[in-house]
This record gives C-alpha cells, structure tokens and sequence, in this order.
C-alpha cells in the first residue's frame, strides 16, 4: 500500500492503494464515486472513461500512481447539478437505453468539445470510435453532440 492524493472533482482526496491499482478501482471503490462503469476492465470499450487534465482516459488501465497530484474529473464532476450541456443534449435527443455505456460516452464527447466546439461527422466518428454502445445508439450520440455544439459545446 502507499498513499496517493488524487484531485478529483476539484477536490484533494488521500487514498492508501497499491501503485498498480487502476483509477476506476479506486474511484468507485474507494471514494464511491460510481458513476464510472466498468465495462471490459481491458481498455477496449470506453465505460470507464474519465478526463485527466482534460482528456478522456480509460480509468481501466490507468494505474493510480500515474494520475497522483493530477486533474481528474469523472461525470459526477462534469457540471455541478448534472446539466452540463451535453447531458442536457443527451435528454432532449433520449439517447441512453440501457444507459450502461453513456458515462463513458459523455465523457469523450465532453473531451472533444473542449478541444474542437464544431466537430464534423467525422471527427465526432474518429473521437468517439473506441466508446462502444451494445445498444447501438451511435446515431444520437452523433445528434446530441452536434446539438451540444450548436448550443455552444464545452459548458
Ligand atoms: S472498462 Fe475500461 S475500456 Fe472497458
Ligand atoms: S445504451 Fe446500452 S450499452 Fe450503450
């Protein structure tokens, strides 16, 4: 075991894990934070994506020793009362159906609005491509980002 503070949600929390602990782990387990889902545990399906210094990580296959002292947001952080302007794109164009996958994808689309508030069909494809939905809701993921954009993205 060996202590680690984490900033997470713009608040610092100490945390006594092994070095090799993944981040999800430890965001779920240990600070209870359990909107992140765990989905392949192997870094292939996007579930358990979380921003580190504002880009989408898997959380997965992030030892915990890699993000000690850095940003870490994860979605109960995104916006204080949870209308961040993609969750409200995410409601208007009812995208989730199970729902399992959405933390993860809101994440990412949440990352590629920070870094391009227009993005075309393509760069939303090319961004989100690793997050995958067994639902397939890929196309109003593609209408809800495009309506977060349009509603000025990045908030
Ligand atoms: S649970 Fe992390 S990528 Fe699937
Ligand atoms: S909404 Fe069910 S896996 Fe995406």
């Amino acid at each position: 075991m060996s202590e680690f503070t984490l900033r997470v949600n713009g608040s610092e929390r100490r945390v006594s894990v092994s070095a090799e602990t993944p981040l999800l782990w430890v965001l779920r387990d240990t600070l209870e934070l359990t909107g992140t889902k765990f989905g392949c545990g192997a870094g292939l399906c996007g579930a358990c994506t979380v921003h580190v210094e504002g880009s989408a990580i898997r959380s997965c296959s992030t030892p915990v020793s890699e993000v000690a002292g850095k940003n870490i947001t994860t979605i109960e952080g995104l916006s204080p009362n949870g209308l961040h302007v993609l969750q409200q794109a995410w409601i208007a164009e009812e995208v989730p159906q199970c729902g399992y996958c959405q933390t993860g994808q809101i994440m990412a689309a949440a990352a590629l609005l920070a870094k391009m508030p227009n993005p075309s069909d393509e760069q939303i494809t090319q961004a989100m491509n690793g997050n995958l939905c067994r639902c397939g809701t890929y196309e109003r993921i593609r209408k809800a980002i495009h309506r977060a954009a349009g509603e000025g993205g990045a908030r």
